[in-house]
């Protein structure tokens, strides 16, 4: 079976490849209006893509052709943003802060979930997550409705227990949840097994 993708409408493009296209880390991000409200919002279109500078990027597709969604609108402000790591215990309410909220409300209003100051900036980070990415915007891409937001990472915060001082994960410690098939499949992350290069 091939798919063409210049015949398919958007929303069918987007169920293949985000489907196919798996497992993908989810960043759970959080961001400021000017008001100081705290905005929450997960997004799979997610990864890491270099370390000197050590940069991460996401993309929020634009609610419609020309208007972004909060957390875009939030960092073309103040170009500041925590991207959150996601364990099985906050699948709920990760998947909870997606609800589409009118900007000036906080997804973390009525929720039981805490945040603590970050290190650099002014957008504070949710203490529960086992994982947490101070970081700045580098630059936005906007390709059609998409925006490629590239950061540089400041601060890594790692729940204790996690880690050893040296940056090597404690074994059995750390299952990220992982991003299946759309729209709400999920998968863990606790079979694990290792291949050893050749050099
Ligand atoms: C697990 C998960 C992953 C998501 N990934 C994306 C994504 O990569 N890009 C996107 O635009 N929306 C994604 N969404 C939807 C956004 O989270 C949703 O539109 C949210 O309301 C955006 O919030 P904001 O307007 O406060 O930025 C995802 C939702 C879930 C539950």
């Amino acid at each position: 079976m091939t798919f063409c993708m210049e015949n398919l409408s958007p929303g069918d493009r987007y169920r293949i490849l985000a489907s196919l296209v798996t497992p993908r880390p989810i960043a759970w991000v959080t961001t400021q209006d000017s008001d100081g409200t705290l905005n929450a919002a997960p997004f799979s279109f997610f990864n890491v893509f270099g370390s000197n500078p050590p940069i991460v990027a996401f993309a929020p597709g634009n609610k419609d052709r020309h208007t972004p969604k909060d957390t875009a609108r939030n960092i073309r402000e103040n170009q500041e943003f925590v991207v959150h790591m996601v364990d099985e215990p906050l699948g709920q309410i990760m998947v909870d802060t997606s609800a589409t909220l009118p900007h000036g409300q906080s997804e973390l209003q009525n929720t039981e979930l805490t945040t603590l100051p970050s290190q650099k900036i002014k957008v504070p980070r949710i203490a529960e997550a086992p994982v947490a990415l101070e970081c700045t915007e580098h630059s936005t891409l906007e390709i059609g409705a998409n925006r490629l937001v590239i950061g540089i990472v400041h601060y890594v915060h790692v729940r204790d227990g996690l880690m050893d001082e040296k940056g090597y994960l404690q074994e059995s410690s750390y299952f990220p949840l992982a991003r299946m098939a759309s729209p709400d499949w999920y998968a863990r992350t606790r079979d694990q097994f290792e291949i050893p290069r050749p050099d």
